[in-house]
């Protein structure tokens, strides 16, 4: 990451940071790249809302000369190494995840030594250099589909997110080596909550993302990616969910799904800890200064860039 993360200045309280955004995205000829996790008004002005797998597919086929990517590190990586011709901003470069940073890539490099024969899958919320040592990407929505395309018998290292590799070898019934990492915001889910908001709301569906820990799936109606879980709320007759991810999602939920209620699991805490601190440092006037001052940007080594796009397109063309 360089050193400049933020550009600290005034903004002229008078502007309409819509208006300056879509003038900023016609002058740059960008296209925005929001998750679902975003703040809701940088959802309302980007271009496409997606999940990891569909943002890096956006990412992959557009025709913009700027890709401003409101998300968190290791998209917008994953948005360059697709793109090395092309510019990538960040409204702010600090955006990282506890669960990539669970996943040093020396460390994962002794490991891998230390088994040799086997495949490497790593989930995408993993930083470049551990991309360059992996075989294939996945993300929530293709992990299941792609390690049922591994021959049987090959020797499988999941990395970095354990709750995620439990679920997929449960449900694949594949054995699988885990890499011991974790998200901060889906592990704080309590499973004694959301028994409580069960009996509280008992014609609710539980949607949970499959970064949640193995007790608090087990009470899940549906386990899937964000994308996932949207669809299944757009199509399910049930009138009423709670959200076992972070709550950002729901912004998009209540959009596409009028008169459908959404209640946000909560956490261990009485505290917001759900929601996620490293997405939630892009916002609105960020996204605006970064479009104005076209930085800070995404700058990676192209050696790992080569290295990282391998497992990213058979990825691509596997899912
Ligand atoms: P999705 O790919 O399901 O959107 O997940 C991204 C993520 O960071 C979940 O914490
Ligand atoms: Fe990373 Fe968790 Fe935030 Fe997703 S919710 S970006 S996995 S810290």
């Amino acid at each position: 990451m360089e050193a400049l993360s933020t550009l600290a200045v005034d903004i002229d309280p008078r502007l309409d940071l819509f208006e300056e955004i879509a003038r900023l995205k016609r002058r740059l000829n960008a296209v925005i790249l929001a998750h679902f996790y975003q703040d809701p008004d940088i959802q309302d002005v980007a271009d496409f809302v997606e999940d990891s797998l569909g943002l890096a597919r956006r990412a992959q086929a557009t025709q913009a000369d700027v890709i401003v990517f409101c998300g968190v590190h290791f998209m917008a990586e994953t948005a360059k190494i697709l793109n090395p011709g092309k510019q990538v901003l960040m409204p702010d470069l600090r955006a990282g995840c506890s669960l990539s940073d669970s996943c040093p890539p020396p460390l994962f490099a002794a490991f891998k030594a230390a088994h040799p024969g086997h495949i490497v899958i790593s989930y995408i919320n993993c930083s470049a250099g551990i991309k360059a040592l992996s075989d294939i990407i996945v993300t929530s929505t293709n992990a299941e589909k792609i390690v049922r395309q591994i021959p049987a018998g090959q020797p499988i290292i999941f990395a970095p997110d354990k709750n995620l590799g439990a679920h997929i070898a449960k449900v694949t019934g594949r054995e699988m080596l885990l890499w011991s990492g974790a998200c901060m915001v889906h592990e704080i889910f309590s499973e004694k909550k959301l028994r409580q908001l069960k009996v509280r709301y008992p014609r609710a569906l539980v949607l949970a993302h499959p970064e949640c820990e193995e007790p608090v799936l087990r009470l899940a109606d549906h386990i899937g990616s964000t994308s996932s879980i949207l669809s299944f709320a757009k199509t399910s007759p049930a009138q009423e969910f709670i959200i076992v991810t972070e709550p950002g999602l729901i912004h998009t939920m209540e959009k596409q799904c009028p008169g459908k209620r959404f209640i946000p699991a909560p956490p261990d805490h009485g505290c917001a800890c759900n929601e996620c601190p490293h997405m939630k440092l892009n916002t609105l006037e960020k996204l605006y200064l970064c479009m104005h001052h076209r930085a800070p940007e995404i700058v990676m080594d192209e050696e790992t860039r080569l290295r990282a796009l391998r497992p990213i397109e058979r990825m691509l063309a596997m899912s």
